[in-house]
């Protein structure tokens, strides 16, 4: 801590007297990230999902750290007081200093205690931290990088937080476990500083990489040869950048959600992950399998809904006979590939038109953009539609107690109960006519819901409008566009993200940069098949656990040693493939995808996730680990046990053994003297031939 800046008092190192004392087998666990409480993106599954598995080995032990977001933290966060005394005595300390912050429970499946920190509470000190952070570690900091601002803060909160809480609580040990660069600024921090935690580092994806795919460059033949520090100076993030690699180095322990991305994380973060931390999901297990196949339906029943009143006036297709596709995520045109997809969903459109197809393909894209609000188009195509359905309700009673006078009545005089016209009435005719003429239009069903902020420059408009896919009555491929997440509130496709995936037939994720991916996860536990890339996390770990995955319903597009254009192909005879199977056959493959679960289970990838923090534990004091063997006297290791034999699926594994399917990147103390190209699985065996040291062929 330099001279010239005072920290507050609460910010003095903390030194245990003895570090030795501290007890490492009952340790104290915090974990942090932005997404703590705070939905933006796949961290926030990735932290959600695995609490019922960390609560279990943690209980109470265990709290999360995120920052407070007013606006929905009273929805997410249960207010509770503290217990502990070490949190009681240090809340109340940082409280006393104008810290404000908010400690409860986390109002989900596992119930975890949860500290939330106000950062705008601290903004006062921000060029003092900031100046501090220069001094400290060279660290230079932009005046209006408000996201810089933001994890500035956050960091200096939680540093100063594990400071003050180890000092209180001097013999138990505490591990510490950060997510993601905009909350690793602590680890630094807390190293400069010697506080007495043992620290781990997980990164969902590099800036740099984020950042350098999004534009043209051809990333993965390019890796070990980016200058670092001239690429981040030249997109103006050099200071996050250096926030981010300082966590990666003053972490005891780095890991990363994939194979590809510790293998990007060495070069660009120039420190090799000590192990790979693949993300895994609360999976629930149904009695019997045709539960999950109900619900398939009737959540497809609810995406019929909608579709019958979005194409009003040119709802001449079959539904039974329409096949529902859909990407999601975070709107990142190139990163998430919806490049790839359009660029597909034209080829497709071609061919099925070409092949004289009956099969209609809709295509959602659901990927939150600026807008303002729904369309009149899109709000009127569901209001006239519900408009016909309460009249033909009402007509239908009408029509039954007809039927059910003259069926009273009926005393075998003539040959029928009562002459079909009869049923109906004139009155009834008009109206009917009227909710009929109601549905002409004009115009084609829109392909995007709301109306765009931007419309004219919008990626995905854009690339709809250059391949032409209008929703015309000659499209066999319709596309619909719902530029904001889904939210079962909302009046146009109101239904929560989950059901929509259950309801249809096939994710598509054919992204670009993608550390790891849970769109396509989330489709295989729920049992929808989906397609992926050999670029994303979840597709190599896929492709390293299951002997053909496309038969597991599992499609795996080549964007790696294939040109764009064969990708594109690639993706388009998926696709077509998929619409060509009966429903026999698509029914099949949701049984077989969701047998996949397992291998996706946080019962089983939580296990890694332990062998990380006891990996911290023996860093931070290797000494506690060797205990006299009271048969010999010899020194003995502890720490590492076996861990239990994964669940296997019925699919044909590659994995086997005494593995965790999580062991695709196992993370032991020798990472760290390996080559990269020793993470277990997919790298290391296509790699087996290449010059180069890793496993990505020189093409494209
Ligand atoms: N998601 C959501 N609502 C939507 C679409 C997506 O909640 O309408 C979630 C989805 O369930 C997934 C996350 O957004 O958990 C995206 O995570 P992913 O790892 O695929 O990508 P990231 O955004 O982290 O890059
Ligand atoms: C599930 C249901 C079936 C239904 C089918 C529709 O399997 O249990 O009753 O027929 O879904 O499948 P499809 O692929 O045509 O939507
Ligand atoms: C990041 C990545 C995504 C990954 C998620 C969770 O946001 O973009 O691929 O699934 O983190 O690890």
């Amino acid at each position: 801590i330099s001279t010239d800046v005072v920290p507050p008092k609460s910010l003095a190192i903390a030194m245990p007297d003895d570090p030795l004392k501290r007890d490492i087998q009952n340790p104290i666990l915090f974990e942090c990230a932005w997404e703590v409480a705070n939905k933006v993106g796949g961290i926030y599954t990735v932290i959600k999902t695995k609490v019922p598995v960390t609560m279990q080995t943690y209980g109470d032990r265990y709290t999360l750290i995120g920052p407070l977001i007013y606006k929905t933290a009273p929805m997410e966060v249960e207010t509770q007081e503290p217990t502990d005394p070490a949190l009681v005595a240090t809340l109340q300390s940082m409280r006393a200093q104008g810290v404000k912050c908010l400690y409860g429970r986390w109002l989900i499946e596992g119930a975890p205690r949860v500290l939330l920190f106000d950062t705008g509470s601290q903004y006062h000190r921000l060029d003092e931290w900031k100046a501090d952070l220069w001094n400290l570690a060279g660290i230079p900091s932009p005046p209006n990088d408000h996201e810089t601002n933001e994890t500035i803060v956050f960091g200096y909160l939680v540093a100063w937080f594990l400071g003050e809480y180890v000092a209180h609580k001097a013999h138990t040990a505490v591990v510490a476990h950060f997510h993601e660069w905009q909350a690793g600024l602590a680890i630094p921090l807390a190293r400069k500083r010697h506080i007495d935690v043992t620290t781990v580092f997980t990164t969902h994806a590099t800036l740099l990489g984020r950042y350098l795919c999004a534009g043209s460059v051809d990333f993965y033949n390019n890796l070990s040869y980016f200058d670092v520090d001239h690429e981040a100076g030249k997109r103006g993030i050099y200071h996050r950048y250096c926030i981010e690699r300082a966590a990666a180095h003053c972490a005891d322990v780095f890991t990363t959600v994939s194979g590809i991305t510790a293998w990007e994380s060495e070069h660009l973060l120039k420190r090799k992950p000590d192990g790979v931390l693949p993300n895994g999901l609360n999976v629930v297990k149904f009695q019997a399998m045709h539960e999950f196949q109900n619900l398939h339906a009737t959540s497809k029943e609810k995406i019929n809904e909608f579709v019958r009143g979005h194409f009003y006036g040119h709802y001449d297709f079959d539904l039974e006979n329409t096949i529902y596709m859909f990407t999601a995520g975070r709107y990142e045109y190139r990163n998430k590939g919806v490049d790839m997809f359009i660029e597909s969903l034209a080829r497709l459109n071609h061919r099925l038109q070409q092949s004289q197809s009956k099969t209609t393909v809709i295509a959602f894209i659901i990927m939150p953009a600026a807008t303002n609000s729904y369309t009149i188009e899109a709000l009127k195509g569901q209001a006239v539609m519900k408009q016909l359905r309460d009249t033909v309700t009402e007509v239908q009673a009408r029509v039954g107690a007809r039927l059910f006078e003259h069926a009273a009545r009926f005393h075998g005089e003539g040959r029928t109960v009562v002459a079909p016209e009869d049923l109906l009435s004139a009155e009834d005719q008009v109206l009917l006519k009227r909710r009929i003429f109601a549905l002409k239009r004009h115009t084609l069903p829109p392909i995007v819901t709301h109306n765009m902020a931007d419309d004219s420059s919008d990626p995905i408009l854009n690339q709809l409008r250059r391949v032409r896919l209008f929703n015309t009555p000659g499209d066999r491929v319709k596309v619909i566009f719902h530029p904001e997440f889904l939210n079962s509130n909302n009046p146009i496709l109101g239904l929560d993200y989950e059901e929509f995936v259950r309801g249809c037939h096939l994710g598509v994720f054919p992204s670009y940069y993608e550390p790891w991916g849970y769109t396509p996860a989330e489709c295989t536990v729920m049992g929808i098949p989906s397609v992926t890339t050999n670029l994303s996390g979840f597709g190599c770990f896929m492709e390293d656990s299951i002997h053909n995955p496309s038969d597991e319903g599992i499609y795996i597009i080549d964007r790696r040693t294939t040109s764009i254009d064969d990708s594109v192909n690639a993706l388009a005879n998926s696709m077509f493939d998929f619409v060509r199977k009966t429903r026999r056959q698509r029914i099949n493959q949701r049984n077989r995808v969701e047998r996949l679960s397992p291998l996706l289970d946080w019962k089983n990838l939580g296990l890694e996730y332990e062998k990380a923090r006891m990996l911290a534990l023996r860093r931070a004091y290797p000494d506690a680990f060797i205990g006299a063997d009271e048969d010999n006297g010899e020194d003995v290791e502890w720490g590492f046990g076996e861990f239990p034999v994964s669940v296997q699926a019925s699919p044909r594994l590659r994995i086997s053994g005494l593995a965790t399917p999580g062991d695709l990147g196992t993370l032991t103390e020798e990472m760290q003297r390996l080559e990269t190209s020793d993470y277990r699985g997919h790298w290391s065996r296509t790699g087996e031939d290449d010059e180069d040291e890793y496993p990505f062929p020189l093409v494209m």
